[in-house]
């Protein structure tokens, strides 16, 4: 996307003058509705959803989150990126004596998650609007980064390596498609818990790709397909990266 930007303008600063100045606009606007719109959309949905998705007791303690936790220096502070309820992700780091603030789009998540976890901190934050540096030892991020388009998915990278320590874990579970050929930006506007949103399946090629680069080393990999009555089937895939000593 950026490249297709950076194209543009070059192409159109050829020829300079009031049309170039509109169609740069025209451009700049169209990124910006896309991006506005995944957000309010998805904003809207969770907002709506927040206690049918409390009711469902969707999120299990899987291994891979242990590990996570296992890995993190004594007094961690953790960044729960999409906290939702704070069930049971939040709550369980917080048992086990860590500092944690949960950031969430959704309003009336923030609330639920307030009540569950009273000894965390939670913020209504888009992640998309992350500005911390060097503060975490650990991001955490359970199904909330599939909710992003892959312009904003790549933003959010960025800003979650700048939020790491170094040798900072990050813990992220997305979905992947159930076939590698499928169209998945076609379909990725979806109806789940009864709401609208927009939820992208991702490569383990396309999260690598994004995340190597910025300094990232990938330490594990797990998958298992899970069923749900809100979610359907759903290939997951759970990967742990920590941050190298050189952030580039
Ligand atoms: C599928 S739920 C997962 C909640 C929790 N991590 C769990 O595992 O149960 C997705 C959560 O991400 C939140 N979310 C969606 N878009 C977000 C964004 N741009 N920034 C922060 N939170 C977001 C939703 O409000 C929702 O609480």
């Amino acid at each position: 996307m950026l490249l297709y930007i950076h194209t543009n303008v070059h192409f159109i600063s050829k020829g300079g003058g009031k049309l170039n100045l509109f169609i740069l606009s025209y451009i700049t606007n169209s990124l910006m509705k896309e991006n506005l719109d995944v957000i309010s959309l998805n904003k809207k949905a969770w907002n709506n959803a927040a206690k049918k998705y409390e009711l469902a007791k969707y999120g299990k303690i899987n291994s891979l989150a242990e590990l996570f936790r296992e890995k993190l220096p004594e007094n961690a502070f953790i960044l729960d990126l999409g906290s939702g309820t704070g069930l049971p992700f939040t709550k369980y780091f917080v048992d086990k004596g860590f500092k944690v603030l949960g950031i969430d789009i959704s309003a009336e998540m923030i609330k639920i998650s307030k009540i569950n976890v009273p000894n965390a901190e939670f913020r209504e934050l888009s992640m998309t609007e992350l500005d911390f540096v060097n503060k975490f030892d650990g991001i955490f991020s359970n199904y909330s980064m599939l909710l992003l388009n892959p312009t904003l998915f790549k933003d959010v990278a960025k800003k979650i390596i700048k939020s790491l320590k170094i040798n900072g874990l990050l813990y992220l579970a997305l979905n992947e498609p159930r076939e590698k050929n499928a169209n998945f930006d076609k379909d990725s506007v979806v109806k789940i818990l009864g709401e609208e949103m927009y939820s992208r399946a991702y490569l383990e090629e396309e999260i690598l790709t994004i995340f190597a680069p910025l300094g990232l080393n990938l330490l594990k990999i797990q998958r298992e397909i899970i069923s749900s009555k809100e979610f359907g089937i759903e290939h997951c895939i759970r990967l742990l990266f920590k941050k190298k000593l050189l952030n580039k």
